[in-house]
């Protein structure tokens, strides 16, 4: 692991937020606000002049511009090279435009800093390897040495056990390791893992979540609902303008929020010269939302039995992300887990701060006497190991010697202890076979249609005449920084193939470096 001069620092890029965090003198996790004093910075990317992009704008500000003008959501394309938006002329990149959100972070921080060398980023669990590649390009392009890429629940409990005095601490005495949730529902995403942990051990033992819910799907029932009331009113619909739907995405959330204190509110919709006010009371926004909460409830149980841990031995459930201030997310784990959950942290920074403890763990370890860390603060996190899971199986494309048919068969499943290495024999299908291909799967469905192929590697040159049923030994290791190394070898003749595997949507080297200087020119505030 290599360290850039100058800091390191934490970073919880999300969909909606992002906050950036660095380890003070004292070891203690603080959050640097931006230039207008937040702790956030909205997620919004605004294209102010050509060259020029306003991150993370006045709320008002943002509903009321060009819909062409404003990027938002990013996170939910990260990794998808389908992903095409022109902004400012030129076709532009996730990566990119979260690189821009990362440089005014950056920005922002070094006024109060100084230089910023080195980060941890972090990302939900279930992001896969595209989209994990794709934030750590994100760093680069945004001109940071991203050291790692870091789950934002594992982020969570560093802060959980931070707060609680555990982290580090040899001098608290544990009999048996304890173990806690962390349920993760953000703007974007929804996260659930169940970590086991002694004050230098935190080991991850389940993991589950969907990268495609959060709060913004909560506003988004919320505007289906004013606008079908309008339309029903006036016979028009006004999500037939993108601008319309700018506008009512941000009063519908707003309006969300607002539920969390009071039990009504009141959404107003103009358009087209007609007007309507529709009021919403908590328990009607309860109602349409009821199946979003359940699909996170149905996951809490799902992680605890792939854990196997019951609801009473938890130590805590630790909510995390901003959407759990909504009264329904406790009130549902009150129901399901019949638990108090832990409210000790901040929901909006708890990954953020998790992520710059992470950082300086790193920074301990491996950059020693250089780390501008005090000798006892160092000690104390030099102590600390983590231990992770997969969150995707990973299998390659076999033949099903019944049916015929193709079939993944999983090598790795998903949450496995990494790093792992696993090993099979495979026979080839038929006599005088020249070439073997191995298919490598992400995703732990039979059907190797319903995962995603991550890369191939083959033999070309077998020996000749080879028998149908001829061994081949294939392995598949997973490195702990999450890296995949494919190896397939005839037993017969010794001949062997292997991939690091190539990602899919991967930017290459000068790609990135090119984007590097676009994203150098480009004025942010
Ligand atoms: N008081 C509140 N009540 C209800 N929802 C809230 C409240 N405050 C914030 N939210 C919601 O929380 C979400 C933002 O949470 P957070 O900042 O944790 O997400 P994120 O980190 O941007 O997203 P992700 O982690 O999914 O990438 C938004 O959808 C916002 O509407
Ligand atoms: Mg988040």
């Amino acid at each position: 692991m290599h360290f850039e001069p100058g800091h390191t620092v934490g970073i919880d890029l999300g969909t909606t937020f992002s906050a950036i965090a660095i380890l003070d003198d004292e070891g203690r996790p603080r959050v640097i606000p931006n230039d207008d004093g937040e702790i956030e910075t909205a997620s919004v990317i605004l294209l102010a002049e050509s060259g020029h992009v306003i991150v993370g704008p006045n709320r008002m500000r943002a509903a009321m511009e060009d819909p062409q003008n404003v990027i938002e959501r990013i996170k939910r394309y990260m990794g998808m090279p389908d992903y095409r938006r022109t902004f400012d002329g030129r076709e532009i990149s996730p990566e990119f435009i979260s690189a821009l959100i990362l440089k005014k972070l950056r920005q922002d921080a070094e006024k109060q800093i100084g230089k910023i060398g080195n980060a941890v980023i972090t990302v939900p669990y279930y992001f896969n390897d595209a989209r994990r590649k794709a934030t750590q390009d994100a760093g680069r392009i945004a001109g940071l040495n991203v050291i790692d890429i870091m789950n934002e629940p594992t982020a969570a409990t560093l802060t959980y056990a931070y707060k609680e005095g555990i982290l580090g601490n040899p001098e608290v005495r544990v009999d048996k390791p304890r173990k806690v949730l962390v349920y993760d529902l953000g703007g974007g995403t929804f996260d659930v893992t169940v970590v086991e942990y002694t004050p230098t051990q935190f080991r991850v033992l389940a993991t589950d979540g969907d990268v495609q819910l959060g709060g913004v799907d909560w506003n988004d029932r919320l505007l289906d609902y004013v606008a079908d009331t309008f339309k029903q009113r006036h016979g028009i619909d006004p999500r037939e303008s993108p601008q319309m739907i700018q506008i009512l995405r941000n009063d519908c959330d707003l309006a969300k929020i607002e539920l969390s204190e009071k039990t009504e509110t009141v959404i107003h919709c103009r358009y087209e010269g007609r007007a309507i006010d529709v009021p919403i009371t908590r328990e009607l926004f309860d109602q349409l939302t009821a199946d979003l909460l359940q699909r996170t409830a149905d996951t809490t149980l799902l992680v605890l039995e792939e854990a196997r841990v019951r609801p009473e031995e938890l130590e805590a459930i630790v909510l995390v992300g901003g959407s759990t201030l909504m009264p329904q997310v406790p009130a549902m784990i009150r129901r399901i887990l019949n638990r108090e959950p832990y409210r000790g942290i901040s929901p909006h920074t708890a990954v953020a701060e998790g992520a710059a403890i992470h950082a300086a763990i790193l920074e301990a370890k491996y950059r020693g006497e250089q780390s501008v860390l005090a000798e006892r603060i160092r000690r104390r996190l030099q102590l600390v190991q983590q231990e992770n899971v997969n969150s995707h199986g990973l299998g390659i494309v076999a033949l099903d010697p019944k049916t015929g048919k193709t079939i993944n068969h999983v090598m790795i499943p998903r949450n496995s202890r990494i790093p792992i290495e696993v090993r099979r024999i495979f026979k080839t299908t038929k006599d005088n076979q020249e070439r073997i291909t191995v298919q490598v799967l992400e995703g732990d469905a039979p059907d190797p249609f319903a995962c995603s192929l991550l890369g191939k590697c083959r033999i070309t040159d077998l020996p000749p005449n080879l028998p149908k049923g001829s061994p081949v030994e294939v392995t598949y290791a997973f490195s702990a920084q999450g890296r995949v190394i494919v190896t397939a070898r005839d037993k017969t003749s010794g001949r062997e193939a292997r991939i690091e595997i190539e990602r899919r949507g991967v930017l290459a080297e000068e790609e990135v470096d090119a984007l590097k200087r676009l994203a150098d020119e480009y004025k942010v505030d």
